[in-house]
């Protein structure tokens, strides 16, 4: 398959926006981001956006047509496929109509453990922590009806280290693992399409 149009949605720092626009800039994909909507208007996910010349919107949730927007928006930049890159809020029925089958999602844990309500930032890896897990991880899945619940496409284990903190497990497992799996499932779909 060739390279895709990929559509992000995103709510913070932009950190795995950044990893798949610099995969794209080192040719280890071949699909670009052709847009990045944000639903915080003062993310630094706008800022990566900016710096790289991709369109970026401000999306205000709290609107009654923001769907209809985010729509209209992946439409006018050709997106074939959707990458949630730490977006914090639940997908609509209205766009699942559109992008279910088309739509993934990364996630800081080895679902479907500590996944859904409420795990999302810190509170995945102070619960890894407190479970004493060994390992822990992130996941790629497809998104669905609801929250974290899609089939996973990927997942990558880390080793929980001794006396670690849970701030820096959570930037460990950023880096370390979800940046290189994001970029593995797209090089995936690539590969063997959406299904
Ligand atoms: C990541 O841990 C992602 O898995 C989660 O939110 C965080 C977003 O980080 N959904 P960034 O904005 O991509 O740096």
């Amino acid at each position: 398959m060739s390279g895709l149009k990929i559509g992000v949605l995103a709510s913070g720092s932009g950190s795995n926006l950044q990893a798949l626009i610099d995969a794209r800039l080192k040719d280890e994909i071949k699909s670009e981001v052709s847009c990045v909507l944000c639903n915080k208007e003062d993310a630094y996910c706008l800022t990566r956006a900016k710096k790289h010349q991709i369109p970026h919107y401000f999306i205000d949730t709290k609107k009654e047509n923001s769907d209809k927007l985010i729509l209209a928006l992946f439409e006018k930049h050709q997106v074939d496929f959707v990458i949630l890159a730490g977006y914090l809020k639940k997908i609509s029925k209205e766009i699942l109509a559109v992008y279910k089958g088309r739509m993934i999602n990364i996630h800081p844990s080895l679902l479907p453990k500590y996944g859904g309500k409420g795990y999302y930032g810190l509170a995945i890896h102070k619960a890894v922590l407190a479970s004493k897990d060994k390992e822990t991880g992130a996941t790629v899945h497809y998104v669905d009806e609801e929250v974290d619940t899609g089939k996973i496409i990927l997942q990558r284990k880390t080793q929980v280290k001794a006396g670690e903190e849970a701030s820096a497990l959570q930037q460990r497992v950023l880096q370390e693992v979800e940046h290189p799996l994001l970029i593995e499932a797209v090089q995936k779909i690539e590969r063997e399409g959406l299904s």
